[in-house]
């Protein structure tokens, strides 16, 4: 063989395996993109029960959220009794959910949904109203699989005081052990910066503190979240909490941004309002088709800031086939600004000319651009694009 094409051999045996590593490090094959579904935490809390999470499963397929990939729904803390029954085993609560939890499981799935649940590496969970997994790791993944549970998100309360380091990998055997591959969600709310470790040990892990239904809170959440961004990838995926759109409490631009910036920063889409009464406003945002192909991306590669003039900023990431994902985002609330980027702030040769979409409009700009961009955008608001370079 001649040199050059040796040479060209190890360049791509060390290509193909970085990229091998960087698609499969937890190696469960799940998660290779972000996650995308409901839970119930912030809209309902503790006041959950089997009919609200039957007619949950219902409207996500009613509403078409579930045909543009709404999969998984999720019962979040206190779905259990207070305590384990003699053998140690969790069960369903016997008031909230009488029919048990395999019960629930076998009608999601006939509803072509995926189910999951919750609990947490310490004694009890966070609501402090049923035992957590700490110490019955094996025990509990095995109850879950027997359900079907095809997802557990995995909170901090009432710990040890032990590393997450340390407690959480606990859940990662007991579940690869339980005889179903289990979508494992971490939520140690970024104590332990779990970007640089999650990666082997979950799918998908929380980097920052429970975000509230405000326009300071989701940017406060998205903002720690960013400094991950590099650790994203197939298979684990930073999460900055879930979604708050359609709980009322931000503008609809308000929740156009949140919606965005979580799109392109390939978070979890998990969907965090009522949907059984879902606005229409609310279902036209967490239904653009184009905003989710954004997070859904084959590349898996997370955008990030790359330009801040005070309350002006630019983000930006690759998207696969050579585009450009860009988000243009004022957080002041004072007056409409123009956001001007170049080329070169968002990876595209400056000479290149390049199409340019706006995914919240549905439109193709009928010329070109090179160079750079300016845009006006409001106050608490954003504009996205998709650009081609051409
Ligand atoms: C923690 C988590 C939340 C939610 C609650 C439930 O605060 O971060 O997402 O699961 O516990 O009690």
């Amino acid at each position: 063989m001649e040199k050059k094409q040796a040479l060209q051999c190890v360049v791509l045996f060390v290509c193909i395996s970085a990229s091998w590593i960087r698609v499969e490090s937890l190696g469960n094959g799940l998660g290779l993109t972000p996650q995308m579904g409901w839970n119930s935490w912030n809209h309902f809390g503790c006041n959950i029960n089997e009919k609200l999470i039957r007619q949950t499963a219902d409207a996500l397929v009613s509403s078409g959220l579930a045909n543009v990939g709404y999969k998984y729904i999720n019962i979040d803390d206190c779905w259990a009794n207070y305590n384990r029954d003699k053998w140690g085993n969790l069960h369903g609560n016997d008031a909230t959910f009488p029919s048990g939890i395999k019960a629930l499981a076998d009608y999601v799935h006939s509803k072509g949904l995926k189910f999951g649940i919750y609990s947490s590496a310490g004694t009890r969970t966070c609501s402090g109203r049923m035992p957590g997994s700490l110490g019955y790791e094996k025990q509990d993944a095995k109850t879950f699989a027997s359900w079907g549970v095809d997802y557990l998100k995995y909170d901090n309360c009432n710990t040890d005081g032990s590393a997450e380091k340390q407690r959480f990998p606990v859940m990662t055997q007991a579940l690869r052990a339980s005889g179903r591959n289990i979508f494992y969600s971490m939520c140690e709310w970024g104590y332990q910066e779990p970007a640089k470790w999650g990666a082997e040990v979950g799918n998908s892990w929380r980097t920052t503190t429970d975000i509230k239904d405000t326009w300071s809170s989701m940017l406060f959440n998205i903002d720690i979240n960013d400094g991950y961004a590099k650790y994203a990838r197939p298979g684990g995926w930073n999460d900055p909490d879930m979604l708050e759109v359609g709980n009322g409490g931000m503008s609809y631009n308000e929740y156009v941004a949140h919606f965005s910036l979580w799109a392109i920063s390939k978070a979890p889409l998990i969907i965090g309002c009522d949907v059984i009464n879902l606005n229409k406003e609310a279902h036209s945002i967490l239904a653009n088709k184009e905003v989710i192909a954004i997070n859904q991306d084959s590349l898996g590669v997370q955008a990030n800031k790359v330009k801040k003039y005070g309350d002006l900023e630019v983000w930006a990431g690759p998207l696969s086939g050579g585009r450009k994902v860009v988000l243009l985002l004022n957080r002041g609330n004072q007056g409409t600004k123009l956001i001007t980027f170049n080329w070169a702030d968002v990876g595209i040769p400056p000479n290149s000319a390049a199409t340019l979409r706006d995914v919240w409009l549905h439109y193709t700009y009928k010329k070109t651009i090179r160079h750079k961009l300016t845009v006006k955008v409001a106050p608490h608001s954003c504009r996205l694009f998709v650009l081609q370079p051409v």
